[in-house]
């Protein structure tokens, strides 16, 4: 059916397998989890965010962060930064590590909007083009900004991202709403596909998409491309759902607990490989639980101080136990708001 709309994705000269992208999240879109995502479907999938200070300060947690493999390239590492100096030359060390270069413009955290990053910096908009500016000083590779529709309030998105393309963009990331909005309300699409419509960058949307049917929607706004968040969380087989149904209109079941747990062991193993710490793993097991029915008792017995190996008993007796069936995809999400 609506084949089309599944489709490579150009950043800069970067061209990208298809238009489906893992939207960064902080503590969540680790290694192991973005080549997860990779095998499940994704067409990019981008690190976490890093500040420019602590990735010339070399800060043992942000070099981990910017671990990349093989496996997962081209991908994209995501920046956030006031000073100048700082993002050009920590842009010129991601030049080493990634093929794009993303920036954050739009995260919502009272302590990163302290500091005059994440979505303040919509409310300085020629502060942010010149912060464009700084990044592309350090790096020729494809710079991808990810904005929100405002700070406090909305602002004119066009006029921003029409001024992001003509400082030298290569594409956007847009989640409909303003930081003050959190993930209240809704994704507002038609501003995206108004943003989309004024610019000649791939403008990649980003909001409430789950499944199949949800992407199709998205996609017929006439954006380049998707950028999936919280759906994605525990359940990187949501990029192959959504393939599925964009190539026949057929909904795959969701994953079963079974391959949640096949999901959750990759993650695992990968993450000693690489050494992501202890408790980012213990995270990850509670988001690959849920959405399972009876995924909440379960979730129960990780928490304290249960050893790794006992949560992965535990997630093996469940997933080969009864009544763990996996609820409807609405009900995932509404669950991790
Ligand atoms: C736990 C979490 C961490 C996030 N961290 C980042 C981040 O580091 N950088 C960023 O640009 N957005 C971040 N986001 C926002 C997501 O990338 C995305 O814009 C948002 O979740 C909306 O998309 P969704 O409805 O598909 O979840 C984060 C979101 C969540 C839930």
């Amino acid at each position: 059916m609506a084949d089309d709309l599944l489709r490579p994705l150009t950043l800069g000269n970067v061209r990208l397998p298809n238009n489906l992208v893992l939207s960064p999240m902080a503590g969540f879109s680790d290694l192991p989890f973005r080549v997860l995502c990779r095998q499940h479907g994704a067409g990019l999938v981008c690190s976490e965010m890093v500040s420019a200070t602590s990735v010339l300060r070399e800060v043992p947690h942000t070099l981990q962060r910017m671990k990349t493999l093989e496996a997962e390239t081209p991908m994209s590492i995501q920046l956030f930064g006031t000073d100048f100096d700082a993002v050009r030359q920590a842009a010129a060390d991601l030049d080493k590590r990634c093929a794009i270069v993303g920036f954050n413009m739009g995260c919502p955290a009272h302590q990163i909007q302290r500091q005059g990053c994440g979505a303040a910096m919509l409310d300085t908009p020629e502060l942010a083009l010149r912060m464009v500016e700084a990044v592309q000083e350090g790096t020729d590779k494809p710079l991808l900004v990810k904005i929100r529709l405002g700070n406090r309030e909305r602002r004119d998105s066009v006029a921003f991202v029409r001024a992001l393309e003509a400082a030298g963009a290569a594409g956007v990331i847009v989640h409909g709403r303003t930081a003050a909005m959190g993930y209240s309300g809704r994704s507002d699409w038609e501003e995206i596909a108004r943003i989309k419509a004024a610019v000649g960058i791939p403008v990649i949307g980003n909001g409430d998409v789950v499944d199949g049917p949800s992407a199709e929607r998205a996609l017929r706004t006439g954006v380049d491309g998707l950028a999936l968040g919280r759906a994605t969380l525990g359940n990187p087989r949501v990029f192959r759902e959504i393939a599925h149904f964009l190539a026949t209109g057929e909904r795959l079941p969701p994953a079963s607990a079974q391959e949640r747990l096949e999901d959750f062991e990759a993650y695992v193993a990968m993450a000693a490989a690489v050494g992501v710490d202890a408790v980012q793993v213990r995270e990850q097991a509670q988001q690959f639980t849920r959405g399972l029915r009876g995924g909440a008792d379960l979730r129960r017995g990780f928490t304290g101080n249960v050893p790794l190996g006992e949560i992965l008993a535990r997630f093996r007796a469940f997933a080969t136990g009864p009544r763990n069936d996996p609820l409807p995809s609405e009900n995932i999400v509404t669950a991790r708001l």
